[in-house]
């Protein structure tokens, strides 16, 4: 048996002990394309599938990739992923050539397209979608046995979804109110360049609760800050509500953070000489139409504590404080820092309940965190790696602060 033949083996076991471990069908897939991508090497990984409503057009599902594809649709019959869905013939543009297929790169952005691989997800029964395979990570194209392997691990994904529970239909999703495209971070010391974001692709969308997660150092702060315009991008651009950020003034950014931004962090940040109540109304004397702050207080479930002073109250009620103080504001979207992190797990666990019902109160909230199991409570996880979006996942389901266990 030649190396390749092995590796194969060894990938299709690896894919199968992951799809076998998984509890429901969605990690199922998520492990097995996750395996699958890291054992070939793989930059993205896309799973497009049918939508149950309209057969003719694919939506992605789930993506280990450096772009958020979350809006993006695909027409059965148009371009190389409609195309293989159509046919249920597999496709390989090992070779890509820029220019070839603009269709697809329209699709790709954020990609520089240099090797594809494109196969049908079908089950015995139905044509469920189609799996895209898109670059490999060492730059070299993909050969025809890594095509060959990725072929046949589509069917042993697609054997999994037969033997499951049908595929659920994905929420739809808001506006994108923030997209981000394309943004660098460098740091330069000297003759030193750190560069700290290697080109981020995000969408956040009006109303959703989103998860950050990634190593320590990988760049979540960094984005966090540059999309709530406390720091400028060495490059790229960050639209807010279509408005574009990178290069305001200061006075603009100013009035764009005070209009429209709540900030959470790890550190409370309240002042030591004023009560709950006095914290918040410092903050409500500087917007136009604040939430007044006993109701801000109520939300969190201070109300009882409007007269206290940070230093008589726990962690988790002074982090509660906090998020009632970016409330006051009223804003579109919340970035909430590793808000726990300082808490041990019933504390957390209150302040995600209230990171809860200010997401039910329409807000969107962006949050931070190194804790896997919170990311059980987001509509969408984004996961970095090394200043780059490098997997987001949907949950189908959301499941309750309360129901957490860590
Ligand atoms: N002013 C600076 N000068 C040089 N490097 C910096 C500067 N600020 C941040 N960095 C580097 O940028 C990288 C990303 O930092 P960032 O704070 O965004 O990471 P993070 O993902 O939030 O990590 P953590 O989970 O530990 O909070 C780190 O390697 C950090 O050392
Ligand atoms: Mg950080």
């Amino acid at each position: 048996m030649d190396q390749s033949t092995i590796k194969t083996y060894r990938t299709v076991a690896a894919v199968q002990s992951a799809i076998g471990n998984a509890r429901t069908l969605d990690a199922a897939l998520r492990e097995g394309l996750r395996v699958m991508a890291s054992e070939m090497g793989v930059e993205s990984c896309i799973m497009w599938y049918a939508d149950g409503h309209d057969g003719r057009v694919l939506r992605p599902y789930f993506w280990l990739a450096i772009a958020d594809f979350t809006q993006r649709r695909v027409t059965s019959g148009v371009g190389v992923v409609g195309r293989v869905f159509e046919s249920r013939c597999a496709e390989r543009l090992l070779d890509y050539r820029p220019g070839a297929d603009p269709t697809t790169e329209e699709l790709l952005v954020g990609h520089e397209l240099r090797s594809m691989v494109a196969v049908p997800f079908s089950t015995l029964q139905t044509d469920l979608g189609v799996l895209q395979f898109i670059n490999k990570t060492d730059g070299t194209p993909f050969t025809d046995e890594e095509a060959d392997a990725l072929e046949m691990l589509a069917m042993l994904a697609a054997l999994a979804v037969d033997e499951s529970e049908e595929l659920s239909e994905p929420k739809p999703v808001g506006e994108a109110i923030i997209q981000v495209r394309g943004v660098t971070r460098e740091y330069v010391n000297g003759d030193n360049v750190t560069k700290v974001l290697k080109g981020v692709n995000l969408d956040v969308y009006e109303g959703e609760f989103l998860v950050l997660l990634g190593e320590s150092g990988c760049g979540k702060s960094t984005l966090m800050n540059i999309v709530a315009g406390m720091d400028a991008p060495t490059s790229g651009s960050v639209e807010f509500c279509g408005r574009q950020i990178v290069g305001a003034t200061q006075s603009q950014l100013t009035e764009y953070r005070r209009d429209n931004i709540g900030f959470i962090f790890q550190s409370y940040n309240l002042m030591p000489n004023l009560t709950a109540r006095q914290n918040l109304e410092l903050i409500a004397e500087l917007v136009d139409d604040p939430m007044p702050a006993d109701e801000a207080l109520e939300v969190v479930g201070l109300s009882n504590r409007k007269k206290n002073y940070p230093s008589q109250m726990s962690g988790g009620q002074q982090q509660r404080v906090s998020i009632a103080r970016a409330l006051v504001k009223r804003p579109r979207i919340i970035f909430a820092d590793e808000p726990t992190a300082a808490l041990d797990y019933s504390t957390s666990i209150e302040v995600l309940q209230v990171m809860e019902r200010v997401v039910a109160t329409g807000t969107t909230m962006v949050m931070v965190t190194h804790n896997e199991e919170i990311c059980r409570m987001a509509d969408r996880v984004v996961r970095m790696r090394d200043g780059r979006t490098h997997e987001v996942t949907v949950n189908r389901v959301r499941v309750g602060a309360t129901d957490l266990v860590w």
